[in-house]
């Protein structure tokens, strides 16, 4: 019976802590907006896909079959990771630019239509959520990972200015980008994203859009803020 309250306080804990959900497709900008976000209110950050970008890196790696969903669940339950801020480490190995190349962000779209992939990395996840507060982005933070998120935020922007903006973001990292390319790949996940069986990429009936292709990082972050504050003092917008 202890041991019963203690876990229900505990979630009754968890949920207390603020968590701000942002999803959005590939590229929208998620990634820096919820860094931006969480350092203007000092919260805590999870990059959840990053999560699944580690799974595809550390299984070609290891030379796993990214259609072997009990191998690659095994691999994602063990994935030594950790981040520090903005940085991300595999066991010993800083591999944050190593998994932004685009072969490894399709690699994660395949292996984040596996089931057994998603409910391995669940409870990671959810054990970001610490106090003060947590921004978390991906394709279901909002729906599956933190559905009593006490924001929901679905970030958009054109296919084409996504595309623009990928190709910006690789060239800076002195990658080579071909945008024709990138623009084609960006379609392909969004398709693969938005169709597979578990936890497709979708706007929840109690998110609150936000359309960024004529907007700054900044611009985003700070209307992020603002709707936050605004649903701490009236509910959510
Ligand atoms: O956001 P990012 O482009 O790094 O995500 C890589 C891939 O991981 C996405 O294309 C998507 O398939 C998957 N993903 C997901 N659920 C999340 C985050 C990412 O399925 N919450």
């Amino acid at each position: 019976m202890f041991r019963e309250l203690a876990t229900q306080d505990t979630r009754a804990g968890a949920q207390a802590i603020p968590v701000i959900a942002i999803d959005g497709p590939s590229a929208s900008g998620k990634g820096a907006v919820a860094w931006d976000v969480a350092q203007r209110l000092d919260f805590h950050y999870l990059e959840s896909g990053a999560l699944y970008r580690l799974v595809a890196f550390a299984a070609a790696q290891q030379h796993v079959a990214i259609d072997n969903e009990d191998a690659l669940a095994t691999l994602a339950s063990n994935l030594n990771a950790r981040f520090a801020g903005q940085q991300i480490f595999l066991g010993e190995k800083s591999v944050g630019d190593a998994i932004r190349a685009e072969t490894v962000a399709a690699g994660a779209s395949q292996v984040a239509a596996l089931p057994g992939v998603r409910d391995a990395l669940l409870s990671r996840q959810r054990a970001f959520r610490q106090a003060p507060g947590l921004v978390a982005e991906g394709r279901d933070m909002g729906s599956t990972v933190f559905p009593d998120a006490d924001l929901k935020i679905f970030l958009t922007a054109s296919a084409a200015e996504r595309a623009a903006r990928r190709v910006k973001q690789l060239k800076e990292k002195g990658m080579r980008a071909s945008l024709p390319d990138i623009l084609r790949d960006i379609q392909q996940r969004d398709t693969r994203d938005s169709s597979r069986r578990v936890a497709p990429l979708q706007m929840c009936a109690d998110a609150s859009l936000l359309d960024t292709t004529s907007l700054t990082i900044s611009e985003v972050a700070a209307e992020v803020v603002r709707r936050y504050r605004q649903s701490l003092a009236h509910g959510p917008p």
